[in-house]
């Protein structure tokens, strides 16, 4: 793991998007994984930026994001289908054929894991994943638990996970229980990874993740057995370390 900690948000989100420009520029076919919530906001913002300045291009590029909520569909706002749609795809010169997100609502929900990691698999495997991190250490919808699960799945989310996303929704009732999420061993597949944590809310998590023990318990804690996980924290998150 390579820890580096800035002194605000906005400098968090442009180092974060300098390695997503990096990884364009060097691969216009790059593979990339990707994440909502609050913490890829400002490096989406930054990568819109330089699209639109011509700096990259994402005509060649591939996204598979981590997840997804059951029980919404596609075209309800609070889908991470129309997140995407609102904070990146819709404003990049993405071909929306080459996105993937999994289908919370599909009949096959097994089918549908197992056809999203084939899907993975045959684009040629992830180069760089985005990642946030839950208070409680969840990577994806990979939530704390006694074992680690590996290929795509669905998650019954933490009751903390839920409280954390209703600030998204209007009542804490609405936001669904369970999720489709990439499994730890898929992420861990992914050739690169960068992670955001910014906010005293993630300074325990951060902790836990980077001085703990490899645990399931602290799903982002595999993340110190990766080869290239590059952690961007501000002083807040870092605060514990
Ligand atoms: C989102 C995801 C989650 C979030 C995490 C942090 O696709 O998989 O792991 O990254 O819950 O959320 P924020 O960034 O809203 O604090």
């Amino acid at each position: 793991m390579e820890i580096r900690v800035f002194d605000s948000e906005q400098r968090v989100g442009e180092a974060a998007a300098a390695r997503f420009i990096e990884q364009l520029r060097n691969k216009p076919d790059s593979v990339l994984g990707m994440a909502t919530g609050s913490s890829p906001l400002i490096m989406y913002g930054l990568l819109i930026d330089a699209c639109r300045a011509g700096t990259i291009s994402f005509a060649d590029a591939v996204t598979f994001n981590l997840d997804e909520y059951c029980g919404l569909d596609a075209a309800d706002p609070h889908s991470y289908h129309s997140y995407m749609r609102k904070n990146l795809f819709d404003r990049i010169d993405i071909d929306p054929a080459n996105t993937h997100i999994p289908n919370g609502n599909a009949a096959d929900i097994t089918a549908e894991c197992a056809a999203y990691d084939a899907a993975i698999e045959s684009a040629g495997g992830i180069d760089l994943q985005v990642l946030g991190i839950g208070g409680n250490g969840h990577i994806g919808f990979n939530e704390p638990s006694d074992a680690f699960s590996y290929g795509t799945f669905v998650v019954d989310l933490a009751e903390s996970t839920i409280e954390a996303n209703k600030r998204f929704f209007t009542r804490a009732e609405d936001v669904p229980r369970r999720a489709v999420t990439m499994g730890v061993g898929s992420i861990m597949n992914a050739r690169s990874i960068v992670l955001i944590a910014t906010g005293a809310k993630k300074a325990q998590a951060v902790r836990d993740m980077i001085r703990g023990g490899v645990t399931p318990a602290c799903p982002a804690s595999i993340l110190q057995n990766h080869p290239d996980a590059l952690i961007l924290l501000d002083g807040p998150a870092a605060s514990l370390l």
